[in-house]
C-alpha cells in the first residue's frame, strides 16, 4: 500500500509549470517556493577537470544557442571560468540577455562556516563573469574535508546572507536527505528552493522526491541517465542500457529516442533534469522533449527499472573513485 501511494505521490501534476510555446525549452519554467521561475531543463557540465578548458565553453554556447536557459555548475567542477566565457560570448552576440539565463552553481565543499560563504560566492561570480547567480546550492551536507568547524546549518545561514544581498536570487541544497532538510526547516528563516539529488530510472529515489515535493522544494535530478550511460568510475557492476524494452516501446510510440523518454520521464515526475553532454548532437536531442508527455501508467512502468543503486555515493571508496576520475 505504502509503495503504491509513493508511486502516485511521486507523480505530481505540476500545476506550477508554465509554458507559452510548446517546443522551445526557453519558454518552459517552474515556480519555485521563493516566487522565482526556473527553466525546467538544465545543462550538466561535470567532466574531467583537465579537459574543461577545451570542452565546456563550446558545449555551453551550443546549448544556449539551441535554447537551453539553465546551466548547472559547481566550484568543484573547476569550469566556472569557461562557463563565464560562454556567457559573455552569447550575451555579447545578442543570443540571450543575462536575465534570460539561469545560472546554478554550488559552494566549494571546503566551505564549512557562515563567514566563508560570501567570499566563496564572490569568487564564483568573478569566474562566471556575472554579478549574481540565479541559484547557489550547498553541494553536500557531509563534512567531506573533515573540517573541525563544519556545520551545513551555518553554511545555510551564509546562503541566507547571500540572498539578502541579492548575490543569489534563489538558494538551495544538494544531496540532502530528510534529516538534513528537517534540521534546516526547524532552524532557519528561508526554506531551500531546491534539492539537487540523484534521480534516474536506475535510482528512482521515490521517497525523497515525494518528501521534497510535499514541502514545495523543487527537485533537480542529477545523473539523469543513471547507469544507462557508461560510468567508468563506478564500483557497482550495474548492467543497464537504453535498450530496455519499455524505453524502446515508449520511444517508438512517441517517435522519440530512449534518451528523450528518460528526460521526459524526469520532467513528468515534476523534477528538473540536468543532462550533461559536450556532444552537439546529444545537446540537441536531450532538449527535444517538449512535444510529448508520458502518462501516469508509463511513469510507473519506468519506475520498475529501479535498481536502487546510486551512480554517485558520497562516502568511502566510492567517493574517492569519482573524485579521482574527475580530478576534483
Ligand atoms: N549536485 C551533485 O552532487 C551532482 C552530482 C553529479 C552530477 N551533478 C550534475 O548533474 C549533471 C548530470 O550528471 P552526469 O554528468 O553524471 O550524468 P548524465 O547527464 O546522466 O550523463 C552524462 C553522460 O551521458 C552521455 N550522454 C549525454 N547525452 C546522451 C545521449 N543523448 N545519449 C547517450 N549518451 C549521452 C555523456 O557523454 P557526452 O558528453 O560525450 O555526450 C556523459 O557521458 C552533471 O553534469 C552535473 O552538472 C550534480
Ligand atoms: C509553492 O510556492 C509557490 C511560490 O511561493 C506558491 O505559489 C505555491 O502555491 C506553492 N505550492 C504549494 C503546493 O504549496
Ligand atoms: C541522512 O544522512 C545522515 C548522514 O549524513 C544520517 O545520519 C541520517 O540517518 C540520514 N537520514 C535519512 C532519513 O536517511
Ligand atoms: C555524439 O553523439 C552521437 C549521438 O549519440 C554519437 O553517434 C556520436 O558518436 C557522438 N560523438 C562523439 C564524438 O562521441
Amino acid at each position: 500500500m505504502f509503495a503504491i501511494l509513493l508511486q502516485i505521490s511521486a507523480i505530481v501534476t505540476v500545476s506550477t509549470v508554465h509554458a507559452t510555446d510548446s517546443v522551445s525549452p526557453s519558454s518552459h519554467t517552474m515556480l519555485l517556493n521563493d516566487g522565482n521561475r526556473i527553466p525546467i531543463l538544465s545543462l550538466g557540465t561535470v567532466g574531467k577537470t583537465n579537459m574543461a578548458d577545451k570542452l565546456v565553453k563550446p558545449a555551453v554556447i551550443e546549448a544556449i544557442e539551441a535554447g537551453y536557459r539553465q546551466i548547472d555548475t559547481a566550484a568543484a567542477y573547476k569550469n566556472e571560468e569557461y562557463i563565464g566565457e560562454a556567457i559573455v560570448d552569447v550575451i555579447n552576440r545578442g543570443i540571450v540577455t543575462r536575465e534570460e539565463l539561469w545560472i546554478t552553481t554550488k559552494l566549494p565543499c571546503k566551505v564549512g562556516t557562515r563567514e566563508e560563504v560570501l567570499l566563496a560566492l564572490r569568487n564564483s561570480l568573478k569566474k562566471l563573469k556575472i554579478d549574481y547567480v540565479d541559484l547557489i546550492l550547498i553541494h553536500s551536507p557531509d563534512n567531506l574535508y573533515h573540517l573541525p568547524e563544519y556545520d551545513y546549518l551555518n553554511v545555510w545561514k551564509g546562503l541566507e546572507d547571500a540572498k539578502k544581498l541579492n548575490l543569489a536570487r534563489s538558494i538551495g541544497v544538494s544531496n540532502f536527505n530528510n534529516t538534513h532538510i528537517n534540521r534546516i526547516l526547524a532552524n532557519s528563516d528561508i526554506i531551500p528552493a531546491t534539492n539537487e539529488i540523484e534521480v534516474n530510472p536506475t535510482y528512482t529515489n521515490l521517497e525523497l522526491v515525494a518528501y521534497c515535493q510535499s514541502l514545495n522544494i523543487t527537485v533537480l535530478s542529477y545523473a539523469p541517465f543513471g547507469f544507462m550511460v557508461p560510468r567508468p568510475f563506478s564500483l557497482d557492476p550495474i548492467e543497464s542500457t537504453f535498450e530496455e524494452p519499455i524505453l524502446i516501446q515508449l520511444a517508438q510510440k512517441y517517435g522519440k529516442l530512449p534518451c528523450q523518454v528518460v528526460i521526459r520521464y524526469l520532467i513528468d515526475r515534476g523534477t528538473i533534469p540536468i543532462p550533461k553532454s559536450v556532444n552537439a548532437t546529444r545537446i540537441h536531442s536531450n532538449m527535444d522533449i517538449f512535444d510529448f508527455k508520458l502518462t501516469t501508467e508509463e511513469i510507473i512502468l519506468i519506475n520498475e527499472l529501479n535498481q536502487d543503486v546510486k551512480v554517485y555515493h558520497f562516502h568511502g571508496k566510492h567517493l574517492l573513485a569519482f573524485v579521482e576520475y574527475y580530478g576534483f
